[in-house]
Formats: structure tokens, sequence, C-alpha cells
């Protein structure tokens, strides 16, 4: 695993890809549970294994293969990443967010960051999405903490990281590939244990309606980067304590979910990336 300090230039990783594509991606797409199908449904005009990228993480969550593809969707060139490495992993945030610096680089101007979470609002079902108004980040440190990117501000404004039209984009995206899609608050924790209920009602009281492991890292230097930034949720479980009696969360449970709505997500991206062009 590379440490924060051993870091190369986003631009060198970057420069390496361009090098072997004429495609030019102006659209970024993280992978999480749940959305793999969309790695199939591209037609790949060059792929990457993440160990063949200098500075990429390699994650180590079955699920999670790490093969950056560079492809077209609907007639709209897309960069994706499938695959990222959590926190959790025991990966700086400063590393599992190299990918997102290096998309900024191939000149992405749009993300979509997708992801797996577990449902606090009480009106989210299983199965349900969620586009994201904004978050929480209570994993207890910044991708942003260290030392200042050259050109680049480290004090980030925050206060619309979620780009409200293309927030508005994923709900007509929703509408078109028939799921429900809600919008709300995603709190991110560190992970990799689940939740105690206590902890669910706190983050209920503050305001939260689905929680991850996550998406919110890469939010943060999307946005120090200047990139325009639309993230969805799938609500794979109830958070823990809601579920009713007798309820365990479990991850294995959490990729059965997400298995099951592959399918729907990928219709429902597919729709988002249509609006692209
Ligand atoms: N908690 C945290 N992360 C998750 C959950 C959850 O309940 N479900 C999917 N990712």
């Amino acid at each position: 695993m590379p440490t924060k300090n051993r870091l190369p230039l986003p631009s060198v990783t970057a420069a390496l890809i361009l090098k072997r594509t004429k495609l030019r991606p102006r659209l970024g797409i993280v992978l999480g549970s749940g959305f793999g199908a969309v790695a199939r449904a591209i037609s790949v005009e060059h792929e990457f294994a993440y160990r063949d990228l200098p500075g990429f993480p390699v994650g180590t969550v079955p699920g999670h293969a790490g093969r950056l593809i560079i492809g077209e969707w609907h007639g709209v060139a897309v960069a994706l990443l499938a695959g990222r490495a959590h926190y959790y992993e025991g990966f700086e945030l400063a590393e599992s967010t190299f990918p997102t610096r290096v998309l900024a680089a191939l000149g992405v101007d749009t993300l979509l960051l997708t992801n797996a979470a577990g449902g606090i609002n009480a009106r989210f079902h299983v199965g349900d999405f969620m586009a994201l108004t904004d978050h929480i980040n209570l994993i207890g440190t910044n991708p942003l903490r260290g030392p200042e990117p050259e050109g680049l501000n480290r004090f980030v404004d925050l206060t619309a990281a979620y780009d409200a039209p293309l927030r508005k984009q994923l709900k007509t995206a929703a509408r078109k590939a028939g799921v429900k899609c809600h919008e709300g608050v995603y709190i991110a924790v560190s992970g990799p244990s689940f939740e105690t209920p206590a902890e669910i009602r706190a983050f209920r009281t503050l305001g939260a309606d689905a929680v991850g492991m996550s998406t919110v890292p890469e939010t943060i230097v999307a946005r120090q980067c200047g990139l325009k930034v639309a993230a969805v949720s799938c609500i794979t479980n109830a958070a823990a304590g809601l579920g009713g009696k007798g309820q365990v969360v479990s991850h294995l449970d959490v990729l059965e979910l997400a298995r099951q709505r592959e399918d729907v997500a990928t219709r429902m991206v597919g729709e988002f990336v249509r609006q692209q062009v």
C-alpha cells in the first residue's frame, strides 16, 4: 500500500491513461455495491487494472475488482472506476481518493458516485434509491488533511457539494427506470463494523437519512478539483435497530440485495448518462 507522501502526481497517471485511448471522457462514474453491472453495460474502449496504474489503491473487498474502464455509453464518453478502496481496509483517505484526482486530471468535469447504504429515514424501503442532497462526514478524518496540493484550495466550500441540476437528472433517470428515488442526507462512517441501534438513533437526530462507508471522501476531493458531483445510494438494508425484532445487519445481505437491484440500478445510471450528451 503506498503512503500519502509517495503518491505520484495525478497528472502523471492521467497522461499514461490518455496515451492509450482516443476518448476524452468528461463524465466519471464510481461504482459501489449494487452498481457493478454498469461496467458490463458500457462499450469498452480501454480497460486498466488498478495495479497497473501508478498511485491507484488495490482494494481487498470481493466485488470491488479494481479496474478503470474508458468507454462509451449512450454516445457519452465515460471513465468508470469499477472498485473503490475504502478507509476501513486500511487505506489513508488521500490514497483511496487518488483515483478521483486522476479523473479530474483526465478532463472529467462531472462525477457520479454510487454506493450501498443502510436506510435511516422511516419512509425508505429496502431496494429504494436516494439521491444525495448533502452529507455528514463522521469518518473522523478528511481526505484533504496534509500538505496543500499545488494550485488547489485546501479550505474547500461544501455548501452545495451535490449539484442540484445533476440531482434533478438523477430523479428523472429514476423515473424513466421505474425506480423509487428519494432525496436525503448521507452520513459516512469509517466502518468496518456496522452501527449500533443507539448510533443510528443519534444519526437520525443529526439529520441523516442513510448511512454508509464511502462516497464522502470522493465528494470532498472532487469538489476541491472543481468537479460537479452527483451521488446516489441503493438502500440495501434497514439501518441497525430499524429492521424489526431479530434483525441482524450483514454484509452478505447487503451484497445480495445490491445484486438483486443491479439491473434497475444500471438502467437508472444509463438514463442519467443519456442526459449528459
Ligand atoms: N451501515 C453502513 N454501511 C452500509 C450499510 C449500513 O447499514 N448498508 C450498506 N452499507
